[in-house]
């Protein structure tokens, strides 16, 4: 970036909102992905209207411009491949409205996730999404990644909950898209269109979102399979039964094993782990659920099934769930984890496949996620020093979202396309859509400042 960008940079910011420290730089060039690169510069932003002329001067000058909440994204999405400047948004960080009789929440977008729902728990309310990384992720990157998390079957993702926006184009103006209503057939949908947008539309700048009474009662249970293609029909089976589990995750062989040796937890070998949660507005509705589940279990042949007695008992069931993708990073210096997701029917093929995929190039990898949903995190370790080592993974990732789209599946089922998973667009996009796509972009932002190089997006 030249001097006098800089510089004309620096009028807008307060001294301490703006940096180039090599520190900063450093800081700002990376996310939870395995991308990196710097940016010229750092500003933090405290108001749409700072957004706006910061949006204004750098289309003027071709700058590029990085919106970035917490920087928890799996895909670089904030990682700044053009240089130019990264918009912190972290310290737009108020909960500007709470109405409980609309069911509406309005945001900033730099309001931590786990700050929302610790406003909502004493109305008896909560935001139904819950991404893993829900305890220091921003709203703003849950919506500009249209984030999903653990409850996805049952409650859906981001997108279901946005009613509106507040957005700075990248020509600096400041538009409104949505209402606060529960619902809305007026025109075309702009809030859906900029949710999972990664930045590259426009600033969002407020939120609108709509909430929902918490379930008060909550079973959980775990079960362990000698045989993953029972675990498969477990899943299969529970889908079809008349009930609606909030949560059913799987781990996989692998990663029940790295729990085991690694993690130091007590769990025998197994091929499979299901976790199971159930939840409604009495005891009876989620115990009658879990009943179910439990039925289904001990029907498919579950080798071990725990059932959890008081919320403590829960909580050590979640361990391992928890545990499994820090616990399996450190086997080896970096890592790629993936979120492909398949039609729920697919889902055991998707298993084995991977499985066979990954372990044919031999590297260590575990297999865990959302069975509920179909969506799967397949987490290979590997180092970057030994080149060989990195070229397999690529191997392996080529050959995982190719499987993905054979069976119908998506390149990303919440984690975003980023730069990750840029090159496999056409994969699973049809050419038109990928030209309207393109189209789109160029008539939002013509100069391409924003976010530039994502998603795989022509220029
Ligand atoms: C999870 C992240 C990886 O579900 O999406 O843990
Ligand atoms: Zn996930």
């Amino acid at each position: 970036m030249r001097e006098e960008d800089k510089l004309a940079l620096k009028a807008l910011f307060k001294a301490e909102d703006f940096s180039d420290s090599h520190l900063d730089l450093i800081t700002y060039s990376y996310d939870a992905s395995d991308h990196v690169q710097a940016p010229d510069a750092v500003v933090w932003a405290a108001s749409a209207a700072q957004v706006s002329s910061l949006l204004k001067l750098a289309n003027l000058r071709g700058l590029p411009v990085i919106p970035r909440g917490a920087g928890t994204g799996m895909a670089g999405g904030v990682v700044p491949v053009r240089g130019g400047v990264v918009l912190d948004l972290c310290r737009m960080n108020r909960i500007l409205d709470i109405r409980i009789g609309d069911r509406v929440a309005v945001v900033q977008p730099g309001v931590v996730y786990a700050e929302l729902q610790k406003a909502l728990a004493p109305h008896g309310f909560f935001f139904p999404p819950d991404p893993a990384s829900g305890k220091v992720c921003t709203l703003g990157g849950n919506v500009a990644t249209n984030a999903g998390g653990i409850k996805g079957a049952k409650y859906g993702v981001t997108r279901d909950y946005v009613l509106g926006l507040e957005v700075v184009m990248p020509d600096g103006r400041i538009m409104r898209t949505g209402s606060h209503c529960m619902k809305s057939s007026s025109g075309l949908d702009l809030t859906r269109l900029f949710v999972g947008s990664e930045g590259i539309l426009g600033v969002i700048t407020e939120i609108i979102l709509k909430i929902s009474p918490r379930p008060t009662a909550v079973k959980t249970c775990q079960a362990l399979f000698a045989d993953l293609s029972q675990a498969g029909r477990a899943v299969s089976e529970i889908l079809h039964s008349a009930i609606l589990p909030s949560v059913m995750e799987i781990l996989d062989e692998n990663t029940v094993r790295v729990l085991r040796e690694q993690g130091g937890m007590g769990l025998p070998a197994a091929k499979a782990l299901l976790l199971v949660e159930t939840d409604g507005f009495t005891e009876q509705e989620a115990a009658f659920q879990l009943g179910r589940v439990k039925e289904i279990f001990t029907a498919t042949g579950a080798q071990e099934i725990k059932m959890a007695a008081t919320p403590q008992e829960a909580e050590d069931l979640w361990r391992a769930r928890r545990m499994a993708g820090s616990t399996a990073a450190q086997l080896r210096p970096n890592n790629v984890a993936e979120d492909v997701t398949v039609p729920v029917s697919k889902l055991p093929a998707l298993l084995e496949g991977i499985s066979q995929i990954v372990g044919k190039y031999g590297m260590p990898f575990v297999l865990f996620g959302h069975a509920g949903d179909g969506n799967l995190h397949p987490k290979i370790m590997f180092d970057h020093k030994h080149p060989e080592e990195a070229l397999k993974v690529g191997r392996a990732v080529d050959e995982i979202f190719a499987l993905a789209c054979r069976l119908g599946g998506t390149l990303s089922g919440e984690h975003g396309i980023g730069l990750a998973k840029a090159p496999y667009m056409p994969l699973e996009h049809d050419p038109l859509a990928l030209e309207m796509m393109g189209s789109l972009k160029k008539l939002w932002d013509p100069n391409n400042i924003l976010n530039p190089g994502k998603m795989g997006l022509p220029n």
